[in-house]
């Protein structure tokens, strides 16, 4: 039998278009083997809102918002009706969250979350934001209206950090946790070191979609230290927020020059997320390190990013991937989907 999911969809940008491409892609995949069917009963961005207990084709829509359209000129549209508005009304089951990461306040994800939960409705975020603010807040509502929250695609996109951490590693003591967690930043330095300039790289991050709406976000190290605070909540545990990251050191002030001296004495730099297991915690921090050219790290490169934990039981266990482009955060989406639809929550 199949299980017809209704869909509400905050933020149709890179990761949002690219997810309604995959609820046309991946249709008989879902049907045929999940026995699932994904119903696009709402969505909404900047400009407006559009919501239809009948369905919205998520291909016209698609394609209305890669013409340069604004969901508030779609069929059935309401120009200026907010993300909010829209949560609060939506004949929906679950809330996929894609808009751009608020650092201040974490808004208007949060609330969208929030109402959500509140309306008994399943979550998925691509959206850090929310989690960086509240995430206890936010884990408990979901547990205590007995509904999913899932996350996997807010660290590292497609690589399933997350799930890694929380799931496959249970009974470890994870002793510290290092990683590469932008793409952007890193695919700069990766650049730079071949002789690229700085600006022609963050243009190229853009140009692929994987750059955050604000590039600073990337490049001064916050989105690097979200995902940190994300992993230190999730996976180590640890109740933070952006505050308890002792340092978020960016790569802006890194010249060609000094990596270039580097490379002559077999040092990489990269931008390296730490969560050190000490006495009181795990201490957080988010810098430029100097690496010894064959590290694992160090040969995390361009558009990759890596993590490598360290435990107790399990060894030294390292992860890279590789993304080009937004569609495996939309298919890191789809797993959250996927696995909350079928109950079998990370
Ligand atoms: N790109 C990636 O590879 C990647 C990977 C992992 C996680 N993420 C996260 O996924 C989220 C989306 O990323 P993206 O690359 O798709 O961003 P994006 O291309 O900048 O798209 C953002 C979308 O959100 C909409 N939006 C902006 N403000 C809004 C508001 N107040 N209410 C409702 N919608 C609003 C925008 O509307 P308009 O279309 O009207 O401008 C746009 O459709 C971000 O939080 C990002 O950190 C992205």
């Amino acid at each position: 039998m199949t299980k017809s999911v209704r869909v509400a969809l905050v933020g149709l940008g890179n990761v949002g278009r690219s997810f309604l491409a995959l609820m046309a892609e991946k249709a008989t995949l879902l049907r045929e083997q999940y026995g699932l069917e994904l119903r696009l009963t709402a969505a909404a961005d900047s400009s407006g809102a559009v919501m239809t207990e009948s369905g919205i084709d998520p291909t016209a829509l698609r394609l209305h918002k890669e013409r340069g359209g604004r969901t508030g000129d779609f069929l059935g549209g309401v120009p200026g009706m907010s993300a909010r508005k829209l949560v609060a009304q939506a004949p929906a089951d679950l809330l996929l969250e894609a808009s751009p990461v608020n650092l201040q306040t974490g808004q208007p994800g949060l609330d969208c979350v929030r109402t959500a939960i509140r309306r008994g409705m399943h979550v998925v975020l691509a959206n850090k934001g929310p989690l960086v603010h509240a995430f206890g807040e936010l884990t408990q509502a979901a547990a205590e209206a007995g509904v999913g929250l899932a996350y996997s695609a807010t660290v590292c996109g497609a690589l399933p950090v997350v799930n890694i951490g929380r799931r496959d590693l249970a009974g470890c003591t994870i002793r510290s946790v290092r990683g590469i967690f932008n793409a952007t930043s890193n695919s700069i330095l990766t650049a730079m070191a071949r002789g690229q300039s700085y600006a022609d790289a963050l243009r190229q991050a853009q140009l692929e979609g994987v750059a955050e709406a604000d590039p600073r976000l990337d490049v001064e190290g916050w989105d690097t230290a979200n995902k940190l605070v994300i992993i230190a909540n999730s996976i180590l545990c640890q109740p933070a927020t952006l505050a308890d990251v002792t340092a978020v050191v960016g790569i802006t002030g890194i010249t060609a020059e000094q990596i270039r001296d580097g490379a002559a004495q077999g040092q990489v730099v990269k931008l390296v997320a730490t969560a050190e297991r000490d006495v009181g915690g795990y201490r957080l921090a988010v810098r430029p390190e100097w690496l010894p050219a064959d590290s694992f790290l160090a040969q995390v490169n361009g558009f990759e990013m890596g993590i490598v934990f360290e435990t107790d039981i399990m060894g030294l266990q390292m992860y890279k991937v590789e993304e080009r482009g937004p569609v495996p955060t939309a298919g890191a989406i789809l797993r959250d989907v996927i696995n909350i639809m079928r109950g079998s929550q990370i």
